[in-house]
C-alpha cells in the first residue's frame, strides 16, 4: 500500500497535470474526455484537412460559437466518430482528410481527369539498390553535429519573430507558438531496431536515402549524411497529425497543419 502510494506520488510528480478539455476550456461540447494537451493537435489536425486557419471557425474569443462552420465542424467531428464505430469497428478508418482533402466543400463529382485513360503510367516496381540501414546511420552519425546550446531568432508563419535560446534541451522564447515545434531543435531518437530503408527521393534537390520507423521518415542526403528532413505523425483522437522538420544549414522549419516556424541559428 505505501508502495503503491509512493508510485501514485510519483506519477503525480512526474506528469505535467493535463486535465479534460471541459475542465480547462469555455464551451466544449463533443470533446469531453480529452487531454487538454490534445486540443490543439486536434484543431491542427482539422485545420489541415480542410486547408483553412483557426478564423474560418473562430472569433477572438475561441470559446464564442458566432461563426456557422464551428457548428458544423461539431456535427462533422460526431458524424465521422459514428461512421468509424458503426462501420469500422472503431477504427479510425475515415477522417476529415478522407473527404475534405484540403478544401471546405469536398467534390461529389468524378473528375474526367481521374479517369483510368488519364492515369500516370505506374513507377517502375524496381527500387534501387540500397544500403543497408546500419551503414545509413553510421554516414548519418558520422555527419551529425553533437547536439549542444545555441541561440537565434524564431519567426512565426503571421511575421511574429523574437530571439530564443536552446540550452541543456530546453528551448526558451517570448514567441508563442505549439510546444511540439521545439521537438526541431532536439536530436531525433533513433530506434535502429525498427528503422527500415524505404527508398531514394529528392529533397530540396538533394538526393535522399528515405529511412521509416512506423509512419516516421528520415531523409538523409546520400552525398554527406546529412539529415534533410523528418516527416513525423503522431496519433491524435481523429487519426494521425504530420509534421515535418527541414534542417537546411543553419535554418531549421518546422510545419504543421496550424503553424509553420523558422529557427535561424546565430553562428
Ligand atoms: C473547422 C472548424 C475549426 C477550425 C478550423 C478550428 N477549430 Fe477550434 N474548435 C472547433 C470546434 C467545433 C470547437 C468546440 C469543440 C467542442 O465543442 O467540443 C473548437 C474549440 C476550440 C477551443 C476551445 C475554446 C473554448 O474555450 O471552449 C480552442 C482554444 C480552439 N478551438 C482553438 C483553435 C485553434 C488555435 C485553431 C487553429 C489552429 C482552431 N481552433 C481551428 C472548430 C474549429
Ligand atoms: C463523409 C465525408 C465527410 C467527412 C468525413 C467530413 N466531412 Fe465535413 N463536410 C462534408 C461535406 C459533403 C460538406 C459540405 C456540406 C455542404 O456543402 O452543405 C462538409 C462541410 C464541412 C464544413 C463546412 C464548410 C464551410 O463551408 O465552412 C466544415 C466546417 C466541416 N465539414 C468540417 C469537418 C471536420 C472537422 C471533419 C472531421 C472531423 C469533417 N468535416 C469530416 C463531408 C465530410
Amino acid at each position: 500500500m505505501k508502495a503503491l502510494a509512493a508510485l501514485l506520488l510519483f506519477l503525480a510528480v512526474e506528469q505535467p497535470p493535463d486535465p479534460p478539455v471541459e475542465q480547462t476550456k469555455k464551451n466544449i461540447k463533443v470533446l469531453k474526455g480529452l487531454p487538454t494537451s490534445q486540443l490543439l493537435p486536434m484543431m491542427a489536425f482539422i485545420s489541415n484537412s480542410l486547408g483553412v486557419n483557426c478564423d474560418h471557425c473562430h472569433t477572438k474569443a475561441y470559446e464564442s460559437d458566432e461563426k456557422e462552420a464551428k457548428g458544423v465542424a461539431r456535427t462533422m467531428i460526431v458524424m465521422v466518430r459514428d461512421i468509424n464505430e458503426r462501420h469500422f469497428g472503431g477504427e479510425i478508418a475515415i477522417t476529415c482528410t478522407t473527404c475534405h482533402r484540403g478544401s471546405i466543400r469536398p467534390r461529389t463529382t468524378p473528375r474526367i481527369a481521374d479517369a483510368f485513360f488519364n492515369q500516370p503510367p505506374a513507377p517502375p516496381r524496381q527500387q534501387p539498390a540500397l544500403p543497408p540501414v546500419a551503414a545509413i546511420i553510421e554516414k548519418y552519425l558520422k555527419a551529425a553535429k553533437p547536439p549542444g546550446d545555441a541561440h537565434g531568432t524564431v519567426t512565426r508563419v503571421d511575421g511574429a519573430s523574437a530571439p530564443f535560446t536552446l540550452h541543456n534541451g530546453e528551448v526558451k522564447t517570448e514567441l508563442e507558438y505549439p510546444p511540439e515545434a521545439n521537438d526541431a531543435l532536439q536530436p531525433v531518437a533513433l530506434n535502429r531496431d525498427r528503422l527500415a530503408a524505404v527508398g531514394i527521393e529528392t529533397v530540396r534537390g538533394h538526393e535522399a536515402w528515405v529511412l521509416e520507423q512506423r509512419h516516421d521518415r528520415l531523409y538523409i542526403d546520400t552525398q554527406s549524411g546529412a539529415l534533410l528532413r523528418w516527416h513525423r505523425e503522431t496519433q491524435i483522437d481523429l487519426g494521425e497529425l504530420p509534421d515535418e522538420t527541414d534542417y537546411d544549414g543553419n535554418t531549421i522549419t518546422w510545419s504543421r497543419g496550424d503553424e509553420r516556424l523558422v529557427f535561424k541559428l546565430a553562428e
